[in-house]
């Protein structure tokens, strides 16, 4: 068998030690030593030394070791994760495994035999992947005197809309948004994922005889077709929230997780998801899945508090930070929260504003006729299409640089695990 290249991450020496041990005494280990003990330096050591498999303690300290898992299987695959903790309870592992962890292994069980098995496992998909990045490379590299097949039609663009406080105009976005990106001949899909109060039928009037609960009763058999019927056509397409609270509670997180799913294979250049503040199991999952998420807040002291606690919760419920997009809405230039002081306070740009502008958007959400349709030389309306544009531009980065991408979420996490002595 071929070697392995190996680091351990690990904090407690007791167990660090005797891990270390079993893994030497295996012959087709390659053993990397390491002073490492956060995972900062962590990743900068992967970068380096790009080994085949880590194994992580689960209490390593730094971020959270599940976000850290994602990272890496993003940033440094084909590089697999084995976490290790004292016990392996059934949740534990299941959040390995979504993060991208190919295996879980506990002190409790540790012996010779359990560390090769999981090493073999490792090494094999090690190789598997490395096979199809050199597979796919030559298949993205035409030859030069072949013509170049037409695009393939990219999947639909997932937006998320969130803010932690409820009231500061995520709806409204929301709608108007949508309707910017139908308007240049792009097909776009609005779900609303506010289950118990959902305002997109209103917003954009478009009345629905069907809701996103009417899925419910196919969660195990939710192809684009099944999908199909709870669409409403009509400024834009919409899956409409349900119409009553019973309903509502029907979509538990895997039902909603199972949908978005089905979303993807729709014909649709955007999918903008409207949510409710409360973060429910279904919100957590669309913010996790969504490719952007545009967070909004205002400059009132209650809303910046409260995205304050989200940001600093980003780390933990594994969301990105390089997909956010936060914007202001209801700005007022006078006010005494400018965008300097919003930055700070926030530790992150502020990607939009969007001005106050009472009379304009009561008005629109009362008739359902989004402002952005009818009033398009407003300032308001100009500013959500240049909202449009920076989403059109796909100028929120896709992970850009590991190393960018830690810092932002090193800032994020305010729960440092301490160190047990
Ligand atoms: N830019 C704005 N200027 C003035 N009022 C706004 C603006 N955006 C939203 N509103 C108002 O704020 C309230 C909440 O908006 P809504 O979109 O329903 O927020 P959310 O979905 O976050 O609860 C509504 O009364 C709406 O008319
Ligand atoms: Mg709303």
């Amino acid at each position: 068998m071929e070697k392995i290249k190996v680091i351990v991450f690990e904090i407690f020496p007791k167990f660090g030690k005797t891990l270390i041990e079993l893994l030497k005494s295996i012959p087709f280990v390659e053993f990397v030593e390491n002073d490492v003990n956060n995972t900062e330096e962590a990743l900068e050591l992967v970068y380096s030394q790009k080994p085949d498999v880590i194994i992580l303690g689960n209490d390593f300290p730094g971020i959270d070791g599940y976000y850290f898992t994602q990272i890496i299987r993003q940033e440094a695959a084909p590089t697999q994760i084995i976490m290790i903790a004292e016990m392996a309870s059934a949740e534990s592992v299941r959040q390995a495994m979504r993060a991208g962890a190919c295996d879980f292994i506990s002190y409790k069980k540790l012996s010779v035999e359990e560390l090769t098995l999981a090493l073999e496992h490792a090494g094999k998909l090690v190789s598997e992947e490395k096979k199809t990045k050199v597979l796919s490379k030559e298949k993205i590299e035409p030859a030069p005197q072949k013509q170049i097949k037409p695009a393939e039609k990219q999947p639909a663009k997932t937006i998320a809309v969130y803010s932690p406080k409820g009231g500061v105009g995520v709806s409204t976005i929301t709608a108007n948004l949508a309707c910017v990106l139908a308007a240049n001949d792009n097909k776009v899909l609005v779900v609303d994922a506010d289950f118990l109060f959902g305002d997109m039928e209103v917003l954009l009037n478009q009345r629905s005889n069907n809701s996103i609960a009417d899925l419910v009763r196919y969660k195990d058999n939710l192809d684009e077709d099944v999908i199909k019927i709870v669409i409403t056509h009509g400024k834009v397409d919409l899956i409409a929230a349900p119409s009553t609270a019973e309903e509502s509670v029907e979509i538990t997180g895997p039902v909603f997780e199972k949908i978005f799913s089905g979303l993807s294979n729709l014909d649709y250049d955007y999918v903008l998801i409207n949510t409710g503040s409360y973060l429910s199991d279904s919100t957590i999952m669309a913010l996790d899945k969504a490719e952007t998420l545009i967070l909004v807040g205002t400059q009132e002291i209650s809303s910046i508090r409260a995205l304050h606690m989200f940001l600093n919760l980003i780390g933990t419920l594994r969301i990105h930070p390089e997909k956010l997009l936060l914007v202001i809405n209801r700005f007022e230039n006078n006010a005494i929260l400018t965008k300097d002081r919003l930055k700070k306070r926030l530790e992150m740009d502020v990607s939009h504003i969007i001005p106050q502008d009472y009379g304009t958007v009561l008005l629109a959400n009362n008739l359902g006729v989004p402002f952005v349709t009818d009033k398009i030389k407003l300032p308001i309306s100009q500013s959500i299409i240049e909202l449009a544009n920076i989403i059109k531009k796909g100028n929120v980065n896709k992970f850009p640089n590991i190393a960018k991408v830690f810092e932002k979420a090193k800032k994020s996490l305010t729960i440092t695990r301490k160190k047990k002595s």
